[in-house]
């Protein structure tokens, strides 16, 4: 993979992202190159990074052997059509949210290309995202070990039907706001009793990191990681109680109902 060259189709907030995480995997920077619509923005971004700006999209997709395409779903066509046929014989890996297998297919008609569709969440800058993928794809066994491997390095890959995208991708994507209000949340509770914000703010997020850690290399139910935490008589199972009360399980509930019947 180490001679691989990885280009990303528009380096904003996701793109910038995922060269981010690569970068902090142990990807030399030199092996991935970007581009952009506006060529200054491009330059000092991939100057920060340290990777290789691109002087159009034709250039990336020429060079590069991984080509990520993460430009917003409005621009998606008028970028792919002028480089379409240079995409055969690369892997393609989408990002782009909502755009999936059959609009690819559609836009690629009468091509040979090999893509798959992903929607990535942005701590795949630090190496803890989740990538949640299509299942439905056309890469052959070789690029879809290739695609894994690879993405594995900043991410947990889900792989997920069509028509499950949607509601994976509100949890994967959408929930990070959830967590942040609840880090906010307990950090203004610590405050409350004498923490700094940054102590408070800094206990909150990294208990978070590590409940999920524990939860997804146990396997545990999380009800039984809550028992574990909760003593007979103790001070946690209050808290606990406190929350159910408040309907805290159904307020999550109704949230990611919000956003997928919206
Ligand atoms: N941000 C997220 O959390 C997130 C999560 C999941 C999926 N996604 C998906 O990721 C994609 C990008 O989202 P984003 O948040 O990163 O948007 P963004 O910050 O607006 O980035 C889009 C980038 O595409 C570039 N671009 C526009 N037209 C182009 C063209 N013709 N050729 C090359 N580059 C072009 C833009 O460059 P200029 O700035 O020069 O115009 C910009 O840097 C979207 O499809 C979105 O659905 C994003």
């Amino acid at each position: 993979m180490s001679d691989k060259i990885i280009g990303i189709i528009g380096l904003g907030n996701m793109g910038t992202a995922i060269a981010e995480g690569f970068i902090g995997a142990g990807i030399s920077s030199n092996k991935i190159i970007a581009s952009g619509r506006d060529l200054n923005k491009l330059n000092k971004k991939a100057d920060n990074l340290g990777i290789v700006a691109a002087t159009s999209n034709e250039e990336v997709a020429d060079k590069a052997d991984i080509i990520i395409i993460a430009v917003i779903p409005s621009v998606i066509e008028e970028t792919l059509n002028p480089i379409k046929e240079q995409l055969q014989g690369k892997l393609v890996v989408s990002v782009v949210s909502r755009y999936f297998f059959e609009e690819y297919e559609q836009l690629f008609t009468g091509l040979n290309i090999h893509h798959i569709s992903t929607i990535p969440n942005t701590p795949v800058a630090v190496g803890e995202g989740i990538f949640v993928c299509e299942k439905k794809h056309n890469l052959s066994d070789e690029e879809f070990g290739l695609f894994k491997d690879l993405f594995s390095k900043i991410a947990l890959l889900q792989f997920f039907d069509t028509n499950l995208l949607e509601v994976a991708t509100v949890i994967s994507g959408c929930a990070p706001a959830f967590a942040d209000m609840f880090i906010e949340a307990l950090g203004d509770a610590g405050v409350t009793y004498g923490l700094t914000r940054n102590e408070a703010y800094s206990l909150a997020a990294q208990m978070l990191v590590g409940s999920g850690k524990l939860r997804n290399e146990s396997r545990k139910h999380p009800g039984e990681l809550k028992d574990l935490v909760t003593s007979p008589g103790g001070t946690t199972i209050r808290g606990v109680n406190s929350l159910e009360e408040d309907g805290f399980r159904g307020t999550i509930i109704r949230a990611v109902k919000a956003i997928v019947e919206s």
